[in-house]
């Protein structure tokens, strides 16, 4: 496991707390939509912390060519369609390009900021001419407006228990998924960023903010400086 990250629950637990099987119960949300309206037809994408396929398979459908990177194998094994990467992400080397790289999932709050600042080398190192970064960041009020809750007309609730701080700027967050027939909860280490804070993070990185995608500014399209 990664330092300050654990997951409890049925089935198998990456190393990042997140449980294998509660994403495969987890429907995709507008992610593919986002993507595919800033992707160009067809483009070659690597998809960084992949999981179970929860966006890939929606990509695939709609025309992408996904290379699926992840640090479990048990995610990995339920991929369909796309080459799958057994790597981290920090330490990813393909000597190949994409003309999309995206880094999802709030991944880039990761706390340990060498993880961080290896991830967007990783990012900027797969980059082709003309290539681009999809970032997911976390919403402004995600440790603000806590604790939290979703309950999804599809019987689930999804709830934010909470979010301490740890030192260094970092927090420790728990979330909890309640299912029918079953519970799972997820502890994961997060650095809270605002606009600038993230925007230093991608300089740092020798990337800089094309634009922001969504209105909440959760979604960014990040290219190299110069
Ligand atoms: C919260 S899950 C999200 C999975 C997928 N993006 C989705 O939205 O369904 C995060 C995934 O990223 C993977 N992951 C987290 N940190 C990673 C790292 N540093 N290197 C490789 N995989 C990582 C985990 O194993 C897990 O499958």
């Amino acid at each position: 496991m990664r330092e300050g990250y654990e997951g409890t629950g049925s089935g198998a637990i990456t190393p990042d707390g997140c449980a294998v099987e509660l994403y495969t119960r987890l429907p995709v949300g507008d992610e593919p939509e986002v993507i595919a309206g800033v992707a160009p037809a067809g483009a070659r994408i690597l998809e960084l912390g992949c999981g179970v396929g929860r966006m890939t398979h929606p990509l695939i459908e709609r025309g992408f060519t996904v290379t699926a990177v992840d640090e479990s194998a048990e995610m990995l094994a339920r991929v369909r369609g796309a080459r799958t990467v057994h790597a981290s992400i920090e330490e990813l080397d393909l000597d190949e390009t994409f003309d999309v790289v995206l880094l999802a999932s709030f991944l880039v709050h990761t706390g340990d900021p060498e993880v961080r600042r290896g991830m967007l080398a990783t990012c900027l190192r797969h980059l082709a001419d003309d290539g681009f970064v999809l970032i997911q960041r976390e919403g402004e009020d995600y440790h603000t407006k806590v604790p939290r809750e979703r309950v999804d007309p599809r019987g689930f609730t999804i709830r934010i228990a909470s979010t301490e701080p740890v030192g260094d700027g970092v927090n420790s967050v728990v979330a909890e998924y309640f299912f029918p027939d079953g519970e799972w909860t997820q502890t994961f280490r997060s650095r809270p960023m605002t606009k600038e804070q993230f925007e230093e993070a991608l300089a740092e990185a020798g990337l800089t903010v094309d634009r922001y995608l969504t209105e909440d500014r959760i979604w960014v399209k990040a290219v190299p400086v110069g």
